[in-house]
This record gives structure tokens, C-alpha cells and sequence, in this order.
């Protein structure tokens, strides 16, 4: 194996790999230095797709210290403008737009002066973007799912491999503050060995982001007429991944699933605009909740829930289950036999987390962790950035990426076939059972 190649598969191999590499990258510079560092190395993202969580990234991304936008893209150039106007707002040069069609993207990713692209367009042009943004030689932090078809899972990885430029899907929840102090107290043996995972993503998202303020499908809602599937899968499992070892250690080794009737969206629209409204009545192939039960090598079972077109507030239910005791999200509770205090009886989670907090939240302030979503995105365009800067492997890698979003395709298998078991690829080609974990492993 020539150093290249090499050099290439560790860039690939992400995270997991660093913990090996000898300038321990991963090893956060505190954050209240980076600024200075950051001033000596500016480094320059384009951002592709600057809608609602675009706009919202872009903005996240303007307020680290060191880093230049020279480049914005939207099929829409009144998007495009906004984005440009922010980032000239924040007292950097004003970037150029890029809005000549869907294709467009391609001249910005062919420039040379960018280190990474940002991508946060509809679903299904992440993977080819992704690629074509690896294969220009671009850092690539890719918003969920990072694929939405089993081929493309391959082509991110394939490339990934091929190229040695590294690709991260951006699913913030394994960033969340909670779910590191989890990861911490699994890491320090407390809830003893895992068996049992539960998640789910229950977010009504059909008024505020499938459709538009007419009733009519956005670009989403059009998923849900032709697709029965957990389409939404990567929030679920974001901390799940690091919590059960899975892509090192363990890996799913297949899966069922099984929905519901649709019944959730005509019924939005018959009380709220009428029976007559096309959303109303038009047929819908998403179910309204749909189950997965995965199987991992090892023998372990995380139940996925994707439920987001019916009237609730939102929730994401995790569960994690050991020999020794349980955390639960939704209690915000945790048991842990012959250490809490009442037999059988929950206790608060918030002095473990006070206890186990992870050092990255540790070093974050105030003002950092009021950023979007609780401070999850600040942290992770942060662990992007540097990355970026060093070169290093990004927190999460294309092993993990795609592990997260094939629940999708493999989840439409099952209930096409109802409710069969579909094998999980293997996309680490056997190495999962040698890597050794390496995401946020500085606790
Ligand atoms: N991680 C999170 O918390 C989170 C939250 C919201 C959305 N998202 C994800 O972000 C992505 C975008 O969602 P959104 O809510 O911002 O949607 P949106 O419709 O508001 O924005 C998408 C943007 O992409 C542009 N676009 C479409 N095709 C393009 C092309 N070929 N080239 C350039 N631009 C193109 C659209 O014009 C639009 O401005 C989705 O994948 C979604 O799942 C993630």
C-alpha cells in the first residue's frame, strides 16, 4: 500500500481512525483559542442550497471566527442574493452567486480558491452533489439523509474511497449536548453492556415544511405521495450509532419494518382547508408511523419510530438499555441498579449529565450554545471547520453517514414485502469489526 493510499483511506475512515493518527487531530484545541488560530488560516466554504436550513447554516457558519464564504448557490437567485447579503452583512467580501440552473452547482465546486462545499438542497440531489463535490477535491458536509437510494449510499462511499476526501453528513442530534453525556456514561460502563436502543424522529412537519402555505406539496411533500418509507431516519439515529459501537464494534445486520395507513395528512387538510382541497383528497403512499426493528450483528435491537405527519409535539424517545440500568429521554430519567437511589424507581438524568458532560460542551459558552438548536449546530460547523483546517478526518464519516440514510431505501423494501427482513449492506466492507470507535472520544 503505497503512503497516498494510505493517507487516502485515513482521510475516509474518519474519526474512527484518529484516535490512531499520530497528531491526534481530533484532540479540540479549547474553544476559546481557536479564534486565534482560526485568524491564521481562513477557510473558505462554499454553500450550496440557501433555503430555510441553508440560510440558517450559512448564518451559523458566519459567526466562527476564520472562515470565508466566496461562494454561494441557489437555483433561485433571490436566495442566492439574500445569502450573498448576509454574508457581506457579517463584514466579509460579498461572495459570488451562483443561479444559472440545477446544474449550476458544478462551476461553483470547480472553483479553486474553496476548501469545502456545504450542501443543504431537497433530498435527492445530496448524494450527487456529494460526489461531485469529493471529486473536485472539496471537504463535503452534506445535510440529512446524505443519500435516499441504496446505489447512492454505494457512490458516496465508493468516492469517498476512491477520492480520500472526506464526507459528513450533517446530523446534528449527535452533536446534542444530552446525548454526549449518554455517550460518555455508556463509555464509563454505567449502564453496563448494551442490549436495546430505542428512537424515533416525531416531528409534525406537514403544515410548516411539507407543504406550502397554500396546502399545496413543497419538494418534500412530494416524497410522502410516492415513498412509504422512514424518509427521515438520521435524526433517530445519530447518537445511536456512537452509543451501540455500530460501524465499529457492531453493525446492523438487518432490518424490518412495518407502517401504518395514511390517514394523517387528508385529515389535516379536510379540517383545515376543506374537503374539497387537493391535499385533501389527493392519495398518500407514506404511511403516518412506521416502525423499524433493527438486528445487529452482535445481537442487539434498536427500534426506530418516523412519525411526522400527525398532530403532536415533537419527540425523539431515546432509549438505551443495559445490563446494568437504562437512560430514558423522554423521562429524562435514568435507573441504574445498586447505584440510584430507590430500587426500580427512576432518577433524574440532570446531575449525570452535569457529571458526564462532554468536554466539547464543557468548553462552549453561553452565547455559543444559544446558537441554532440548542448550540448543536454551533458545535458541529465548528468540529467541521476544524477539520477542514487540519486536514484531519471530519466527526462523522461516510461509514456512519450512510448507515444513517439506507434505513430509508432498506425500511421501503421491508413494507414493500410486508414487513420482511431485508439485510443491511455492509458498506465498511467487513472492517467494522476492527475499527475501533473514534467519534467524540475526547470526553
Ligand atoms: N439538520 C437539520 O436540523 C435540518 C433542518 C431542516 C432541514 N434540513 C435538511 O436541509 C435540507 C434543505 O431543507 P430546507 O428546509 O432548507 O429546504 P428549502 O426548500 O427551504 O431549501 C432548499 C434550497 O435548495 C435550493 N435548490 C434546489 N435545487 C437546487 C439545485 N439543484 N442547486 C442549488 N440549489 C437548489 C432551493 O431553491 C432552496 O432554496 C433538506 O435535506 C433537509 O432535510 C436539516
Amino acid at each position: 500500500m503505497n503512503r497516498n493510499h494510505s493517507r487516502r483511506e485515513f482521510l475516509c475512515v474518519g474519526a474512527a481512525a484518529a484516535a490512531a493518527w499520530p497528531m491526534g487531530a481530533r484532540s479540540l484545541a479549547p474553544m476559546e483559542e481557536t479564534p486565534q488560530k482560526e485568524e491564521a488560516r481562513a477557510v473558505r466554504i462554499g454553500v450550496v442550497g440557501v433555503g430555510g436550513r441553508g440560510h440558517g447554516l450559512l448564518r451559523t457558519l458566519l459567526s466562527l471566527a476564520g472562515v470565508e464564504v466566496p461562494a454561494v448557490c441557489d437555483v433561485r437567485e433571490d436566495r442566492a442574493r439574500r445569502a450573498a447579503a448576509t454574508v457581506k452583512e457579517s463584514g466579509r467580501s460579498e461572495p459570488e452567486g451562483y443561479s444559472r440552473g440545477p446544474e449550476d452547482y458544478r462551476r461553483l465546486m470547480a472553483r479553486d480558491d474553496l476548501d469545502a462545499v456545504l450542501i443543504a438542497t431537497p433530498w435527492d440531489w445530496h448524494a450527487r452533489m456529494a460526489v461531485d463535490g469529493m471529486k473536485a477535491g472539496k471537504y463535503v458536509g452534506v445535510e440529512v439523509p446524505a443519500a435516499i437510494t441504496l446505489d447512492e449510499c454505494w457512490r458516496l462511499v465508493d468516492t469517498c474511497e476512491e477520492t480520500g476526501i472526506p464526507c459528513m453528513m450533517l446530523e446534528n442530534w449527535s452533536f446534542r449536548r444530552d446525548n454526549l453525556a449518554v455517550l460518555n456514561m455508556i463509555r464509563r460502563g454505567l449502564l453496563g453492556e448494551i442490549v436495546h436502543c430505542h428512537c424515533a424522529h416525531s416531528h409534525d412537519c406537514i403544515a410548516e415544511w411539507y407543504f406550502d402555505s397554500d396546502g399545496n406539496p413543497r419538494w418534500g411533500g412530494e416524497f410522502l405521495v410516492r415513498r412509504n418509507a422512514d424518509q427521515y431516519p438520521t435524526h433517530s439515529l445519530g447518537p445511536v450509532l456512537s452509543w451501540m459501537d455500530i460501524n465499529c464494534g457492531d453493525a446492523f445486520a438487518y432490518l424490518t419494518s412495518t407502517a401504518t395507513r395514511s390517514l394523517g395528512i387528508n385529515d389535516h387538510f379536510r379540517r383545515k382547508r376543506g374537503p374539497d382541497h387537493p391535499s385533501a383528497q389527493r392519495t398518500y403512499a407514506q404511511g403516518d408511523i412506521v416502525t423499524t426493528v433493527v438486528k445487529t450483528h452482535r445481537g442487539n435491537t434498536i427500534v426506530i419510530n418516523n412519525d411526522m405527519q400527525l398532530p403532536r409535539p415533537y419527540d425523539n424517545r431515546w432509549m438505551i438499555q443495559g445490563t446494568l440500568g437504562l437512560y430514558d429521554e423522554a423521562r429524562a430519567s435514568v435507573y441504574i441498579d445498586d447505584v440510584s437511589p430507590k430500587r426500580h424507581e427512576w432518577e433524574p438524568f440532570a446531575p449525570y449529565q452535569e457529571k458526564h458532560d462532554h468536554r466539547w460542551w464543557r468548553e462552549m459558552s453561553e452565547e455559543q450554545r444559544a446558537k441554532g438548536h440548542g448550540g448543536t449546530d454551533y458545535l458541529e460547523l465548528h468540529l467541521f471547520v476544524q477539520a477542514v483546517r487540519e486536514r484531519s478526518p471530519l466527526p462523522i464519516d461516510i461509514y456512519d453517514s450512510v448507515v444513517m440514510s439506507v434505513i430509508t431505501p432498506l425500511s421501503e423494501m421491508s413494507i414493500q414485502r410486508g414487513s420482511a427482513p431485508v439485510e443491511c449492506p455492509d458498506f465498511t466492507r467487513g472492517r467494522w469489526k476492527t475499527r475501533k470507535p473514534g467519534f467524540a472520544l475526547e470526553g
